[in-house]
């Protein structure tokens, strides 16, 4: 029996604005199993995004339990929370955030050499992943050289490169036209799959979620 990626219990988070609280996330449980593609679906301001910030290990403020492949990050300091970022997760943004002096090999390098792997490899698997999303023709330009279709593959790639058990996908493809979306998250999925990593990609679009393994809801602060 293999056991889960993630793990979320009792999730809860909670903001002030304008001296009122909101209980964004209220006790959200949640396991993803090694491999599966879940799609976390709700409305504009549900709360997935700061769903996945808390998965992510990025912000605290949260209640509940988060454990990442059998680890309880609120129980680890940022110094292990960093740790279990590095060696588990993957993340994909709405907005591509390449860095603008660098080529779309070099993007994907850069987090391969934080980790500690040789130039060399590293460089190696960029080309690997970027050939595979059909960028081969583009592994040295630069972000301001690619259309928007081009960045957010490149960021996939940049997001894949450490080999993830878990990849965090918050709209991966929200700021593209709808052709160019369907066509990257194609891309996308069946990298994910290949690479057998897990995934949490959230959207609100109920046609790019009917892609994925399962689909769960946000609704008034729990999952359903
Ligand atoms: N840093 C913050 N401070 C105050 N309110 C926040 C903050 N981050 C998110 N929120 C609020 O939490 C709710 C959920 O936001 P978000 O997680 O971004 O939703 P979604 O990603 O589903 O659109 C919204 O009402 C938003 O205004
Ligand atoms: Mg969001």
């Amino acid at each position: 029996m293999s056991s889960p990626v993630v793990e979320l219990r009792g999730l809860t988070r909670s903001f002030e604005q304008g001296g009122v609280r909101i209980d964004v996330l209220r006790g959200v449980d949640l396991a993803i199993m090694p491999g599966e593609i879940v799609a976390l679906l709700g409305p504009s301001g549900s709360g997935k995004s700061t769903m996945l910030q808390a998965v992510g290990l990025l912000e605290g403020g949260f209640g509940g339990e988060i454990s990442i492949a059998g680890q309880a990050a609120e129980k680890s300091d940022a110094h292990a929370r960093t740790a279990l970022r590095r060696d588990h997760l993957g993340f994909v943004y709405q907005f591509h955030h390449l860095l603008p002096d660098f080529d779309a090999t070099e993007n994907v390098v850069l987090p391969q050499l934080v980790a500690g792997k040789p130039k060399a490899e590293a460089e190696a698997r960029a080309r690997e992943l970027l050939t595979a999303l059909g960028l081969g023709h583009r592994l040295d330009h630069r972000p301001s050289q690619l259309s928007g279709g081009e960045q957010q593959r490149v960021a996939v790639a940049r997001g894949l490169a450490n080999r993830p058990k878990l990849v965090l996908a918050d709209e991966p493809t929200g700021n593209l036209d709808e052709v160019t979306s369907d066509k990257v998250l194609g891309q996308f999925l069946e990298l994910v799959r290949g690479e057998g990593s897990a995934a949490l990609i959230a959207t609100h679009n109920e046609r790019l979620a009917a892609r994925m393994d399962r689909v769960v809801r946000l609704h008034d602060g729990h999952l359903e």
